[in-house]
């Protein structure tokens, strides 16, 4: 082993994801098994700059494997992109004898990961915790899993209501400018259309796709439409158009909102974030920087920040043929 720190840090920054929780555990204990001393830095990036660090242990993160959120919380940290706040957090960090950083988040977090690892030359290493999983250099990103089993739970549960009442329901999913989310979890909750940033559907063939539905006997429909959808229009106008192209359909709306982003993670997040956590320190001991953790065909791998910050996570194009040809 080369370069074998005495003293890490780990922060959770950007919008929280569940599994990090579970990447805290596993970065803490991993660095307590291989001899290094564990610092949690509380509410991301702004800890870092207000010195705001807690000496972990493995007993620490007792009982927070199963938790969703960040124990540690979470922030989006405008002073830390400033010239003076990186200056303010790399003094603190040198002060406290830290020799690298782990950082949980996403692509926003990792930027600044970036530019302070340039400007420092230290070490930073990242862990990809969101819910969108829209990093490069990943198949899967932490909290990603356990979301799309959350808004299909919420789903099922809006079909209910809509199978009752003969309605036509859109409902809006998180996932930022992409269509992972909306995707996955429209095709797992059997919704009739999906709208992603990543294929521009149009409005007039989702009339005509809904007016073949009603044709074909169903007296209720769902259609899942991503945050990001570049249709032009928001949630609320695409149904109104509907409404008024097609009345016979009584229309409502759902946004599942930031629900999507809570609850325990699933077992995959959970043993995402083990492997990710574990990885992570002994990417560092190998004498690692400037990267990424992922998981890629079920290895672990690293891929440099850069080039996860700037790559594009494709969508699976196979899953579109698939909904379209089980929405009939
Ligand atoms: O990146 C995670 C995410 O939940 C996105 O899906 C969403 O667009 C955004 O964060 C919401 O951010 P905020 O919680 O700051 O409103």
């Amino acid at each position: 082993m080369k370069n074998q720190p005495k003293k890490i840090a780990v922060l959770t920054s950007g919008g929280d994801a569940p599994g990090m929780n579970a990447a805290l555990r596993a970065v803490v204990r991993a660095s307590v098994f291989y001899g290094i001393e564990c610092f949690a830095i509380h509410q991301g990036y702004q800890g870092l700059i207000d010195n705001e660090f807690e000496l972990m242990n493995a007993r620490s993160v007792n009982n927070i494997i199963n938790k969703g959120g960040t124990i540690i919380k979470s922030a989006r940290c405008l002073e830390f992109r400033t010239p003076e706040g990186r200056k303010k957090a790399y003094n603190n960090i040198k002060n406290g004898g830290i020799e690298a950083l782990v950082v949980i988040g996403g692509d926003g977090s990792f930027t600044g990961a970036m530019i302070f690892q340039n400007e420092f030359n230290f070490p930073v290493i990242g862990i990809p915790g969101t819910i969108d999983n829209d990093i490069y250099g990943t198949r899967y990103t932490l909290g990603y899993d356990t979301a799309i089993n959350t808004v299909v739970e919420a789903i099922d549960k809006i079909r209910d209501t809509a199978s009752s009442h003969n309605r036509l329901f859109f409902v809006e999913v998180m996932g930022r400018d992409a269509g992972h989310i909306a995707l996955n979890s429209g095709i797992g909750a059997g919704a009739e259309e999906i709208l992603i940033p990543e294929e521009n559907l149009g409005l007039e063939r989702l009339l005509e796709s809904l007016k073949k539905s009603e044709k074909s006997g169903k007296s209720s429909s769902i259609v899942v439409i991503a945050e990001g959808d570049k249709t032009g229009k928001n949630v609320f106008e695409i149904a109104s158009y509907v409404e008024k192209n097609l009345p016979y359909y009584e229309v409502r709306v759902s946004v599942l909102g930031h629900m999507q982003r809570g609850g325990a993670p699933s077992c995959f997040d959970r043993v995402l974030a083990s492997r990710m956590g574990v990885f992570a320190i002994e990417s560092i001991i190998e004498g690692k920087s400037n990267s990424m953790v992922g998981v890629i065909d079920d290895k672990m791998v690293l891929t440099p920040l850069k080039k996860a910050i700037k790559g594009k996570s494709k969508i699976n194009t196979n899953l579109i043929k698939v909904s379209d040809i089980l929405s009939i």
